[in-house]
């Protein structure tokens, strides 16, 4: 099957406009602008497409809720990508920028924008830099600016690159990043699409960089032919971030349905050196890790599948750890990551996190006392619920996660604590000089 997200694979210069367009690149956009706004909606809905970023929302639905009569609208597109383990955004902006441009221009005319903000992580400043330059050369072509192919509308595209924070992933964030102030969630309600809560508190929509790489597909062949992939509630294609202990990491893109068996086996390539799978992290380090059972292992990618096997697909990072990971230390390194990414603004987050880093880094340098296990358990669940941002909900998600599925790792931190304390005991002890 050819690609319909990483183009790039099987056409090298698909990132050029010419080539781009030579292929099919623009024919979405230009049936949307023939359309009303509230059709090409309509086509988004019944084509099933739900975010890649993370919470696997319904598109269309979410660009439903921009009021059509409100005159400053605004598409932002989440480039920040700083969830561990992913590297798909980066793929798609390096390898197939067009249709980016073009699912992003495609949002902004059915949801009557008239600008289009690309978010971009600081690190990402090559690859924004190159990003204004397809925007010229799709201003040049027609694509954006003034009166967009003759329709009327005009819509101005811009990248912005953030300072490289994790939490301006998060969407309200972003839009403060974005606004010039600090990068920190907002309280909700107002969401951003509506008055009071979006870019410059004017309705926003915010989608995932991949989210949008389908629209053009979805605009050019219709709902029906992008539901041949993937399943009822998960139609479409993914593309897969694997990394970890795998023999070929990498990004793959499958249908929704793939196995994390097929994923991992026939395409990754297997664990690294033949050792056996213990765990995997399904996306990133922000939802439970799962054990790598039989069970798990059939289980369909799916946002509802992974849901029941006790995780979360969200941006589908799939990270594998082998036999040789011991799940607390594990659990220390994710923890650290959240310690440091946690924004400070609310109490539970932020004392939460750093408890937790207290507690895996005394039971990790083998001090740990006697029910650290159960009260860095019960810290996390403290968090459950409590936080202002979804952050907090990731960060507790290791902790539980490993405790819940690897408790056994713990007790060998303990054990091996105990081995060098009585090694330490029976050794002869010197007499002091000059006693
Ligand atoms: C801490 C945190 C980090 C996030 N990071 C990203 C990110 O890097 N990229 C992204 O698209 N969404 C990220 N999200 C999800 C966004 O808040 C938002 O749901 C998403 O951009 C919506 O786009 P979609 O509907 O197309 O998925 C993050 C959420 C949280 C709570």
């Amino acid at each position: 099957m050819s690609h319909i997200l990483l183009r790039d694979l099987d056409l090298a210069d698909i990132g050029k406009l010419d080539v781009y367009v030579a292929n099919g690149g623009y024919e979405g956009l230009k049936k949307a602008v023939a359309m009303p706004p509230g059709a090409v909606i309509d086509v988004v809905k019944a084509s099933g497409l739900r975010g890649r970023g993370g919470a696997g929302f319904p598109t269309g639905v979410k660009w439903g809720f921009i009021p059509q009569d409100n005159p400053v609208n605004y598409v932002v597109v989440n480039a920040d990508e700083s969830e561990p383990g992913t590297f798909k955004d980066r793929q798609l902006l390096t390898g197939n920028p067009h249709q980016v441009i073009e699912g992003a221009l495609i949002g902004a005319y059915a949801v009557r924008a008239r600008a289009v903000y690309i978010y971009c992580r600081g690190e990402f400043w090559d690859l924004a830099h190159r990003l204004d330059a397809r925007i010229e050369e799709a201003r040049a072509a027609g694509f954006v600016g003034e009166n967009i192919l003759g329709s009327g509308w005009s819509c101005e595209v811009y990248t912005h690159l953030g300072a490289g924070a994790y939490i301006c992933g998060e969407e309200s964030a972003l839009l403060n990043s974005l606004q010039g102030l600090l990068g920190q969630p907002r309280l909700r309600p107002p969401f951003p699409a509506q008055k009071g809560g979006g870019l410059y508190y004017e309705p926003t929509v915010v989608n995932n960089v991949e989210t949008l790489a389908n629209v053009p597909y979805i605009l050019a062949n219709g709902a029906d032919a992008y539901r041949k992939f993937g399943t009822e509630q998960s139609p479409g294609v993914k593309i897969f971030c694997v990394s970890g202990h795998a023999e070929r990491p990498g990004n793959y893109e499958l249908p929704l349905g793939t196995t994390f068996r097929e994923l991992i086996y026939e395409h990754a390539g297997g664990v690294r050196g033949g050792k056996q799978l213990k765990g995997i992290l399904t996306a990133g380090v922000s939802a439970p890790i799962l054990p790598a059972t039989d069970a798990v292992l059939d289980t369909p990618l799916t946002y509802e599948d992974v849901l029941n096997a006790g995780s979360s697909l969200g941006s589908a990072s799939i990270i594998l750890l082998d036999e040789t990971v011991n799940m607390a230390w594990a659990a220390l390194k994710m923890v650290r990551f959240f310690k440091h990414e946690s924004c400070g603004k609310c109490t539970p987050c932020r004392e939460g996190c750093y408890w937790m880093l207290q507690l895996l880094e005394r039971l990790n340098r083998g001090g740990g006392a006697p029910g650290d296990v159960d009260l860095l358990d019960e810290v996390a669940a403290q968090m459950i619920g409590k936080c202002l941002c979804a952050l907090g909900d990731f960060a507790l998600n290791p902790a539980r996660g490993t405790i819940q599925h690897f408790r056994a790792d713990y007790d060998a931190l303990f054990e091996a604590a105990g081995e060098v304390e009585a090694e330490v005991e029976t050794e002869p002890v010197s007499e002091p000089v000059g006693v």
